[in-house]
């Protein structure tokens, strides 16, 4: 399988890296964007191929991902719409293109994946939800996982969803970072050196995540049990229920969720 990436910037370098390192066949690969020395230091660094256009790339190959910014996506499918045929799979990853909205602005794509990563991918450990057009076969729905595999676990979600999508896992690691400072300003208030204390923070997140994902418990019976009767733990829950965590976060899943559908 053939693979495209137009647009190697954040997410299109972090996808063609994981690609790359999950299996993916560099003679395989093709990018095109726009800064030269940089995309063909890449090319020599990872041995993949640099198209001079986006329609030479849509051309060549047999899964085209859009990984340019939404204001971008317009003239890069006016780009490659010459070069498209129906047998070819477009993979978009930008926020607020719908199925529907690619269709009609690259005609002769029938094959559609809509995709949403998120920033931890950079690291391999994002989330990713993909919704497709009903031409998309499960053998190319897989192709187009695999591509994803490396740097992220991945689900597929009806395309309705991708708004609440976009509100939790695309926009939840600024949340999270959020959380990871305040927990760490509260351990330099303590006393703990900063550098330290953004360690010990980041990796309670990392752990605690990873009860939930790995035990299949429920995050409330996870969180009782750090809770002994009388212990220090109820007692910041107490405080952090006073505060309103848990409406505030829940607040801003739904801010997200509802500033996606009016994008
Ligand atoms: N970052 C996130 O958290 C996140 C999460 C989920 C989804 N996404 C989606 O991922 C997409 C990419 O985001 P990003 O953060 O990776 O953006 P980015 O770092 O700006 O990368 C986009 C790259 O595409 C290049 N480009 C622009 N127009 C092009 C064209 N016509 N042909 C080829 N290359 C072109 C840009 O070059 P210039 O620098 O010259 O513009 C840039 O190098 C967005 O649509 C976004 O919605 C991002």
């Amino acid at each position: 399988m053939k693979v495209g990436i137009i647009g190697v910037g954040n997410m299109g370098g972090a996808i063609l890296r994981g690609y790359i390192n999950a299996g993916g066949n560099p003679k395989d690969i093709c990018v095109c964007g726009h800064h030269p020395e940089y995309i063909n230091a890449m090319a020599e660094e990872l041995g993949i191929t640099v198209s001079a256009s986006a329609e030479a790339l849509t051309a060549a190959s047999d899964v085209v991902v859009i990984a340019v910014k939404p204001k971008n996506v317009a003239e890069v499918l006016y780009d490659i719409e010459p070069a498209f045929t129906a047998d070819k799979v477009l993979v978009s990853i930008a926020a607020g293109w719908t199925i529907e909205a690619l269709q009609q602005s690259c005609s002769t794509a029938a094959k559609i994946v809509r995709v949403m990563p998120n920033t931890p991918a950079m690291v391999g450990s994002g989330m990713t939800a993909f919704s497709r057009s009903e031409a998309v076969t499960d053998e190319d729905y897989l192709s187009v996982e695999a591509i994803f595999d490396g740097i992220s676990r991945v689900t597929e979600v009806p395309e309705s969803m991708m708004d609440a999508v976009t509100g939790l896992s695309g926009s939840g690691p600024a949340y999270v970072y959020m959380m990871i400072e305040a927990m760490a300003d509260g351990a330099v208030h303590c006393g703990l050196p900063r550098k330290q204390a953004c360690e010990f923070a980041a990796q309670t997140v990392l752990g605690a995540a990873r009860m939930v994902l790995e035990t299949g418990e429920h995050p409330g019976s996870l969180k009782d049990a750090v809770c002994s009767p009388g212990g220090t733990t109820i007692e910041g829950v107490r405080i952090l229920e006073r505060s309103g965590l848990r409406t505030g976060v829940m607040e801003a899943v739904i801010a997200a969720c509802e500033k996606s559908k009016n994008l």
